[in-house]
């Protein structure tokens, strides 16, 4: 079982005497897969792994969502230890924000649109707790999954332009078999929903448009709020029933798409 740590100084305490390079995954918890593989990753690039479940409540712009979210520590922790999962920093909202949440980073830019516009402030939030999370665990390297691709970009643009000690590493999204990317907000969808959500996958590795895609989303019950193509990636986010989705691939799978569709179509 990995050794539970609980407040920052109870780290620093025991990071001192450590030796050798140190890997980082921050999570919220209620891990899956997709949380274990960046922790594989992460074992088999270093000599200590540390992952942190936090369920950080300022990148919550809902307060349902917040409450909702589920907390499984007693099973994150056997997915930890079966991971290799040296450490697992878990603090309380008190010894993260002792400010009350006063000081925060904020980026300016890429953190205005697309989940930024939908979900006010949930990048400030999410960004203040990365920056704490890696002072306080001082990796060499941390891992995040290109699932959250926008916030994978912010952590990056953060790290480089405050001048960061650590590595930042993209990994790629894990799959269900049908293509749903995991998620622990999946586990709240009905089992009709469930069937429904690889839809979303399928539909940004089509070669439609992506005014094309978001009408079929709506026309198959979702509500979607985007889909648009940035960054060399196509990315969406809709609702089914009162669960969000976001996915997002790369752009490029469309374009082959479209040429597969028409090299076929010289046929
Ligand atoms: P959380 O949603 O728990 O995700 C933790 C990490 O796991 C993130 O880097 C996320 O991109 C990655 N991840 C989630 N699902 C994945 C999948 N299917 N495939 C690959 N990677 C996946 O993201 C957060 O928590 C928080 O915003 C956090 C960074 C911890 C700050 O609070």
């Amino acid at each position: 079982m990995p050794t539970i740590v609980s407040t920052p100084s109870d780290w620093r305490n025991l990071r001192k005497p450590l030796s050798g390079s140190v890997g980082f995954v921050p999570t919220m918890g209620n891990l899956h897969e997709g949380h274990i593989d960046l922790c594989r990753r992460a074992r088999a690039e270093n000599d200590i792994v540390v992952a942190s479940v936090f369920v950080n409540p300022t990148q919550f712009n809902q307060t349902l969502d917040f409450e909702k979210y589920a907390r499984t520590l007693a099973a994150d922790q056997n997915l930890l230890a079966e991971a290799g999962v040296d450490y697992l920093f878990h603090p309380d909202a008190d010894s993260m924000y002792p400010d009350g949440y006063s000081v925060k980073v904020s980026e300016e830019e890429i953190a205005q649109e697309l989940e930024g516009a939908f979900r006010p402030g949930h990048f400030t939030g999410m960004l203040t707790v990365v920056l704490k999370l890696l002072n306080i665990i001082g990796a060499d390297r941390a891992y995040f999954g290109e699932k959250d691709f926008q916030q994978l970009l912010l952590v990056k643009k953060m790290a480089a332009n405050l001048f960061l000690p650590v590595e930042i590493v993209a990994c790629p999204t894990v799959r269900a078999q049908n293509g749903l990317a995991l998620s622990s907000r999946n586990a709240r969808l009905t089992p009709a929903q469930l069937e429904k959500a690889p839809l979303l996958a399928e539909l940004l590795q089509s070669g439609m448009d992506d005014a094309a895609v978001m009408k079929k989303l709506e026309e198959a019950g979702f509500k979607p709020e985007y889909v648009e193509t940035r960054w060399g990636r196509r990315l969406a986010a809709a609702w089914l029933g009162d669960v969000r989705l976001i996915d997002n691939v790369p752009a490029a799978e469309k374009h082959k798409e479209v040429l597969h569709a028409a090299v076929s179509g010289c046929g």
